[in-house]
């Protein structure tokens, strides 16, 4: 296979499909825009899911593009040869234009063909859909990969794998699975069909004497079962997945076809460039050198380093760094929760090895430095990145040696002890879950998690009744402060740029507080800016409208806000406008209410302007 650089692996892809009429497009952020369903953007398609649906995207039918994404169904199985949490997916896209025989030609031919990836055909072999009760064997898809693999002829496949692939009506390299491996869809809802996949064999095309000696027996789960190319030892590795989307998911297992069908596909570029340079192991790729040298400068090699910590190690810091790019905070809810999470895993593995100093900072300086070339935004964003980064580091290790300590007296850990780590150390569920098993002990999710609902009651009690939907109430003037908030988001997003996020609000009668992202102490100029653009609207005297639609539309006319919706539900949008000039000031999800003219506020005031945790600033106000 071809030796190229992680860079120009992305280059390569982009510019094969570019001359297959793409329309190049960038990432998408991993926190999703357009997809509700997600926490975070785990594969190319869920940035692209509207024009799954039918609508038009401004690139065209077709377009090419490397996707930031995290996917953390496979955090256990980090530190293995090919799972990661952040990874990199090159996508080809065809919105309702061309369908499998191109889509399996042109795979085909990027990878194969001297000019681009030149692998061994006899090295790559796929899966198909086998088809069931509901939809057929994907035989087009079977004759395509025949195609395609006779213009460049390929041995036979040996006689350990035949029986499989002939009992179900595959061909030679061409295997068919169930629904099980070779469906592909995001959720219950939404566009979904059988799908192509493609290995490639880590061992290479091995002599037939010594494919005898290879041990194709391994355990699963307890139970043995028979190597194959889609079995999880490891030895076959999938690199490319075309799914063709004909179906759009209606629930509950009910299917109907989709208007137009398209074909999403998505290479794992660190497992091709795993390849690429040689290697079977996606750690030793040139991605993750830098990293590991910070590990090696202060670990010896002769140590007991474990292998897997130190992937582990790696891995998280790279995914943490991109979240942080991307606006995430480390909290204990949803994507912040999972950023906190896998950070402080990342850090009680490098205490458990004796890390010392600044090695969080190194690392993540190393990436931030390394990848700006692909993803300029980590460079833009170097200090909050590390800023969010470091406070986390902080705050943990301020518990962290106490939390270890504690757990080390333990013979046994209980739901409750797990839940005191968590509580007042900091330690999250999932890592003393590891701790525990490193030591040989179990832990109970079931009572750690009914000691960590009884705590929620007792808070959610504490706090009950005194707010719904952050508006202490619906007095007069807290409906001005409400239309206020939305005013000074919109002036905030003007004054610092469009990074500005809401993060919380909150409006009692004697003031509001509203939360939002942002990296740095606002200036005073700044503050100033602020107040007179919320005041000169107000003087506008400009109209509150509000509109009933669906999610899609008013993402099409640029309502910003919280997607908790799920598709084909209505949401209400509040518009601030001016109507003689059609002038939009702002225009947001939010479920009222409002003043119906912004002159009812009365004058605008910012009494302060502080910072709640790293990257998430507060202003409090007033009006009068
Ligand atoms: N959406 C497909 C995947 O993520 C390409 O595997």
């Amino acid at each position: 296979m071809k030796r190229l650089t992680a860079q120009q692996l992305r280059q390569s892809f982009l510019t094969f499909f570019e001359g297959k009429g793409h329309t190049i497009i960038p990432s998408a952020p991993l926190v999703p825009q357009n997809d509700p369903t997600v926490l975070f953007t785990t594969a190319g398609m869920h940035p692209l899911v509207p024009y799954l649906l039918g609508e038009n995207h401004p690139g065209g039918k077709r377009v090419v593009d490397v996707q930031k994404c995290v996917r953390t169904t496979d955090i256990d199985d980090v530190g293995d040869n090919r799972h990661l949490t952040f990874f990199e997916m090159l996508g080809n896209w065809s919105f309702g234009d061309y369908f499998k025989e191109d889509a399996i030609t042109w795979s085909f031919e990027f990878l194969t063909s001297k000019d681009w990836m030149d692998l061994d055909p006899n090295q790559l072999y796929v899966s198909v859909f086998a088809g069931d009760d509901d939809v057929p064997r994907d035989d087009e898809a079977i004759d395509s990969w025949k195609k395609a693999f006779a213009t460049h002829p390929t041995k036979p496949i040996s006689a350990e794998f035949s029986e499989d692939v002939y009992a179900f009506g595959g061909a030679n390299r061409i295997f068919p699975y169930n629904r099980e491996k070779n469906w592909w869809q995001a959720g219950d809802k939404g566009p979904a069909g059988p799908d192509t996949e493609m290995f490639i064999d880590t061992e290479g095309d091995l002599p037939e004497n010594m494919r005898v000696k290879h041990n194709h027996w391994i355990k699963l789960t307890g139970s043995s079962e028979r190597c194959h190319i889609n079995c999880d030892c490891g030895r076959f590795i999938e690199v490319w997945n075309n799914v063709f989307m004909q179906y759009n998911g209606l629930g509950g297992g009910k299917y109907e076809p989709l208007a137009q069908p398209n074909v999403d596909t998505g290479m794992g570029l660190e497992r091709v460039l795993t390849f690429s340079q040689g290697q079977t192991n996606v750690f030793d790729t040139e991605l993750f050198k830098s990293a590991f040298d910070v590990i090696y400068e202060q670990v010896e090699e002769t140590t007991n380093l474990q292998e897997d910590k130190a992937r582990i190690i790696v891995d998280h810091l790279r995914a943490a760094t991109f979240m942080a790019a991307d606006g995430v905070v480390p909290s204990n809810k949803e994507r912040g929760y999972i950023m906190r999470r896998i950070l402080r895993r990342a850090i009680v593995h490098g205490k458990m090895f004796g890390m010392k100093g600044d090695w969080v900072e190194k690392i993540v300086s190393k990436y931030i430095a390394e990848y700006s070339i692909a993803y300029p935004e980590l460079e833009q964003n170097k200090r909050n990145i590390l800023n969010v980064i470091l406070e986390e580091e902080q705050k943990f290790g301020k518990t962290l040696e106490a939390g270890l300590k504690e757990f080390r007296k333990y013979e046994q850990v209980t739901g409750k002890d797990a839940f005191n780590l968590f509580q007042s150390f900091g330690i999250p569920w999932e890592i003393t879950k590891e701790l525990a098993l490193q030591s040989g002990m179990s832990v109970n999710k079931e009572e750690f998690e009914e000691e960590f609902k009884k705590h929620q009651e007792l808070s959610r009690t504490a706090s009950a009744g005194t707010f719904k939907g952050g508006l202490a109430d619906h007095s007069e003037v807290v409906v001005r402060m409400h239309t206020a908030t939305h005013l000074l988001q919109a002036a905030l997003r003007k004054v610092l740029g469009d990074t500005v996020s809401q993060k919380g609000s909150n409006i009692t009668p004697e003031r509001l507080r509203f939360d939002f992202t942002h990296p740095e102490k606002m200036t005073p100029e700044q503050i100033s800016e602020v107040e007179k653009i919320v005041n000169e609207n107000i003087a506008r005297d400009l109209k509150v409208t509000k509109e009933i639609m669906t999610p899609e539309q008013a993402r099409n006319i640029g309502a910003i806000g919280l997607f908790g919706e799920k598709y084909g539900d209505t949401v209400s949008i509040y518009s601030i406008l001016d109507p003689a000039t059609n002038d939009v000031v702002s225009r947001e999800f939010c479920g009222g209410p409002h003043v119906e003219h912004t002159g009812e506020i009365g004058k605008f005031k910012i009494a302060k302007e502080e910072a709640v945790s790293a990257g998430v600033r507060r202003i409090k106000a007033i009006v009068e």
